[in-house]
This record gives C-alpha cells, structure tokens and sequence, in this order.
C-alpha cells in the first residue's frame, strides 16, 4: 500500500512530459482557462422580513479533522449546522463522519437557511436536485467570501426524494466536494408516508466516495492536468465518510438510500450473491412501480432508493454490496496511461466491494413491497415547446479543456438557445458532439455524426460560420491549426486506434481526427439544474456496442432524474420542465473535476 510511492512516480511521469500535463503548458490553454473567471461579486442575500419560515438552520461551512483510517486524524472540511426553528428530525449528524447532517424537510415547508463561510476560501451552496427560484440555487455568482453569511429562503416543491447539498464556487467544486463538504437532503410528502416504507433504523443512507490517502493518513487530490481530465479517483471507498462500511441488519426489508458523493467514480452496483436490486425510486424520487434490475449503474450525483430484503437470511451471514466489473467510461488512452500511473488505485470498472450488511439478528416479520409506489407526471413530447428540434446539449472533451455545446463556461454567455421561455417544457438531446458541432443555434436539429470524430480540436478544420467560439476557445489559437503535432490529420474514423499512442509520443502513428475523438471519449454524468427530467431515449452507436453491454442493464429510465450517465457513442433524449422560476439555471457535467474544468453553461430562463 504505497501511495506516495505511486505519487510521486505519477509526478515523475508527468514532468517528464508524458501525460497530459503536457498540454497545460500551451498557451491557447492557459489563454481557455484565463477567459473562465470573471464571476460577478454580489452582496449576500439577507433574510427578508416577509419569509416567514416553518424550517429555520444555521450551516456552517468549516475545517475540522475527523479520525477516518486508524491512527493520525484526516484534515477535512465540513457542514455543520445548528436548528433555530422547526422540528427537530429535521437534522441528524452522522456520528464521526466529515458528511454534512442529514436534512429531512416535508413538502411545503418553508425553509430558511443562513449559510456561514467559515473556511478561507469563497464558496456558496447548492441544492442538487431541488427546485428553487434563481437567486436560492446556489449559482457561483453568489458565491460568497470567508467571513459572509449567504441566506437562502425557498419554500419545498419537490416531490418525496433524495436529494444533495454541496459547494459549488466557481472552479473549485471538486476540491470542496472532496475535503467533504457534501451531505443528503431529504424530502418527505404524503404520497410517500402512506407507503409506510422501511423508516427510522430501517431506512439506511449510504453515501459512496473514493478517496486518496497519503501516508500520515491526509488526502490528496488531483495534482495534474491527467487527474482532472479523466476525473480524480481515489484507491478508497468510503461509506458515510467510512472505510470498509458495515450495517448490521435483522432479517427483514430495509430502505437503503444511496448516492454517489464521488467526484469522479462512476459504479455498477450489484449484490456480491447475484441477488437482484430491487429499486423504488431515483433522482427525482419514486418510480411508480419497483423495478428489478441485475445491477445499476450509478455515476456522481446520482440517487437510488433500494428496497434490500434480508427475508430468510440467516443469523450469521452477510451480504456484500460490489462494484462489478464494466468498460468504456474512460478514454482508451486514459486507461493505458492508467495502467502506468495509477498502478496501486483501483481501477474504475474493476470488481471491489463497497459496503457490507452483516444479517446480526432474526426476525419473522417484514414489510411487503408496495406494487404501486407512487404517481408520476410524465410530459408527452407533444406537450413540448420543441418536439421536432430537440435543444442541443454537445458534449466535447479534449486535452485542453472539456466543453458543453463548443464552449467553456463563462459567466453571461449565453447563446441563443440556451434562452428559455418559463413555464415551457423543452425536448433536449444529449450527446457527444466530438469537437466543432456545437452551433447547433443555427442548425434545426444537433448535428452530431454529420460533424464527428474530432475530439480536441473541436472545429479548427471543418469549423466555419458556426464555431468560431469552440475553435479559439479552447485552443487560442484560431482556425489553421498551428499545433504541429495534430496538423495533417484526417478524419478517418476507421484509424482510431492507432491515435491514442501517437498523440502522447508513446510510439506508434497518430490516427484521424477521429482518433482524437475517440482516444478522449468518455461518459459524461450530465446534470441539469432546477426541475426533474424524464429520459425519453436512448442510444448507442454500434463502435460502442461492446463496452455498452457491459452497463446496460443498469439504466433506469421510469424515474424523474436530475442527472443521467451519457456513455460514449451515446445520445439520450429528454423531456425537461422550465417552471415557475426564471433566471440562471446550470447544466454540467456531475464528473466535478470536469465541470470545474468549464463543462458547464447556463441556461436563462426568461
Ligand atoms: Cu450537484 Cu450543479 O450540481
Ligand atoms: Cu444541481
Ligand atoms: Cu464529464
């Protein structure tokens, strides 16, 4: 077990130029990350004396040292908060966990919250999953300074759910995140209460991290350009901020909450004995029946209700949560370089176990499984504003940056159709848009095959009119393509392969264009602020087939969702609601490392 060892053989490798980081070094990129800052500095909403709220909590946002790995204690930061109004099962600690307090509200409540920035470093809030106004969502405009207090006021629309609260300053999320300021949030409503569901002992939140350690038990993170353009991972799960989780359960039906707290960490759950999961509810709260699946995948930001029945299991004998083995979330060079460096972590898609449930007792009476869960608004497409041009959201990803719809973000950017008309329900299509397709503002439909194979580049050669911003933007350095190394290419799908040695001068020849393309491809967990979405389709290009198979089986598409895992080679269509609320609602990819690195927009809503 030497980290530090394999750190700073990762440190030599990269200074030695091989990885990624070389391209850091270049200037169109330092030019990309320079045009990202530029938030706006607001004064902090105060409290307005018309709010009368039900629900009414200090947060803190603070560091501290929790004891994680035994022996010395591990540097952290943390949400603390303190009850001034309202029930108390409202907040629960988790006992030595760097976790934030479990938040329970009930639809309908009105909730204020004052957040204190108790670090040295700006930060602000956001309710992932919630649908609050603008100014309440925590944009990282309102971010604010060490020292200040942010005060949030909203009333609970959202339907019974699992929901998150983390930071989300500008370029620093990750990093936050990882130091371990995150925690649940639950909604409660009465559709869920008259289920009388496994609750108080028998309702179980489980929040999955991977973390690295070093050797005086501190954590590391991402310390190169490779790091952030994969997504940081680390070489251990944490459960509720615990290594090697174990619950110790009776023999009956427990409601087991999960979320994927991870910044990067993508898992296939499933049962160590092959017992299928039995799933009651996702992002957006209850499915309207319970689906049974073999295994689920589940990418960061992502939820699961599960309903675990230890039924008949006898006193003695346990049950053990895995990873279970899977391909294609990363790129192919990623992961031969991640073969080189990473060789003491634990490879994403590999098989290793995340939590343990000890059976420490026997009863003979459990809950039966409700066959009707719960009722679902689904929007038909005809109901949509857009049923024939979906609005795009293009994913591109490169060496120098990672990009939604050709672009960086950027405060006060927004393009055309990224303009959203409130009380509208908008039709919207995921996908890889591999570089330079992502003016879709003036094309009636995304173009994503027609512009493919071009990963990085993203426009330099086959961009015209229409991308002028992804071209500069990403690399500085406009439409010739001055960088030797990539000129010359072609766009021949069929030499991928080769590209992804070439490029990082480990022999071999570089492919096409599209070597570019597919050498970066990745899968994108992609959020979407503010009300749930449906997903109406899926589908996967027949290149990707192979790795496909090895996760499709854990999709879950007749839940609301906030969040939804977009695999290479895939598009995924949904049917998103813009209600009740205008102003600024983010969308970006839930990989934090890569949303820090500017995949992320806004939308306005007006
Ligand atoms: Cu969980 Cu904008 O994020
Ligand atoms: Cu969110
Ligand atoms: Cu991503």
């Amino acid at each position: 077990m030497s980290s530090l060892k394999n750190y700073s053989r990762r440190r030599f490798l990269t200074q030695s130029g091989l990885g990624l980081v070389a391209f850091a070094g270049m200037p169109g990129f330092l030019q990309a990350m320079e045009g990202m800052h530029g938030m706006p500095k607001l004064t902090p909403n105060k409290a307005s004396p018309n709010f009368k709220p039900d629900v009414e909590f200090d947060l803190f946002c603070q560091s501290g040292s929790v004891s994680i790995l035994s022996g010395q204690q591990t540097q952290v930061q943390q949400y603390t908060a303190l009850l001034k109004t309202g029930p108390k099962e409202t907040l629960t600690n988790i006992a030595g966990s760097y976790l934030g307090p479990l938040i329970s509200l009930q639809k309908g409540q009105k909730v204020r919250i004052n957040l204190y920035n108790k670090l040295t470093e700006p930060t602000v809030t956001h309710w992932h999953g919630l649908h609050v106004p603008a100014n309440m969502d925590g944009h990282p405009q309102y971010t604010i300074d060490p020292g200040e207090i942010l005060v949030y006021e909203f009333e609970v629309l959202n339907r019974a759910g699992m929901n998150i609260y983390h930071p989300h300053p500008h370029e620093a999320t990750a990093k936050q995140v990882y130091h371990g300021l995150a925690g649940a949030l639950f909604v409660h409503d009465d559709e869920e209460a008259k289920l009388e569901l496994p609750a108080g002992e028998y309702e179980i939140p489980i929040v999955i991290q991977d973390r690295l350690f070093d050797e005086q038990n501190q954590l590391i993170y991402a310390r190169n350009m490779h790091d952030r353009m994969t997504g940081f991972y680390g070489n251990r799960i944490l459960v509720n901020g615990r290594p090697d989780f174990q619950i110790d359960v009776a023999s009956r039906a427990y409601r087991l909450r999960i979320l994927n707290g991870s910044t990067a960490r993508i898992y296939k759950l499933g049962w160590d004995d092959g017992t299928p999961i039995t799933v009651i509810g996702v992002d957006g709260g209850l499915l309207e029946q319970p689906e049974v699946k073999p295994y689920v995948m589940l990418a960061p930001g992502e939820r699961l209700d599960v309903w675990a029945d230890f039924s008949g299991r006898n006193e003695g004998s346990q049950l053990v949560m895995r990873s279970l083995d899977f391909s294609g979330v990363l790129p192919k060079m990623a992961g031969r370089m991640g073969g080189m460096m990473h060789a003491n972590t634990l490879p994403v898609g590999s098989n290793y176990p995340i939590f343990t449930a000890r059976i420490t007792k026997k009863v003979s009476d459990s809950p039966k499984l409700p066959s009707q869960l719960s009722k679902i608004n689904w929007h038909p497409i005809s109901a949509t504003a857009n049923p024939d041009k979906p609005l795009p959201i293009g994913i591109s990803e490169g060496p120098m940056a990672m990009l939604l719809n050709s672009r960086p973000y950027k405060f006060d950017d927004i393009q055309d159709f990224e303009r959203i008309k409130v009380n509208t329900i908008q039709l919207m299509e995921i996908f890889h848009a591999h570089g330079g397709s992502g003016g879709h503002g003036k094309e009636s439909a995304p173009a994503t095959e027609e512009h493919g194979g071009m990963g990085m580049m993203g426009g330099m050669k086959h961009g015209n009119d229409d991308q002028k911003g992804s071209g500069q933007s990403m690399m500085g350095m406009g439409h010739k393509g001055g960088m030797g190394m990539m000129s010359g290419m072609k766009h021949d799908d069929d030499d991928q392969k080769s590209g992804g040695q070439g490029m990082m001068g480990m022999g071999g020849g570089m492919g096409g264009m599209g070597g570019m393309g597919m050498m970066m491809t990745m899968a994108h967990p992609i959020h979407l602020h503010g009300q749930q979405f449906q997903i109406v389709s899926r589908s996967v290009s027949a290149d990707n087939a192979a790795d496909y198979a090895t996760v499709r089986d854990g999709f879950i598409e007749s839940g609301l969702k906030d969040t939804v895992l977009v695999m290479p080679g895939e598009k995924v269509r949904i049917i998103k609601p813009f209600q009740d609320f205008k102003g600024l609602f983010m969308y970006h990819c839930h990989n934090l490392e890569h949303e820090d690195m500017g995949m992320m927009r806004d939308f306005l809503i007006e």
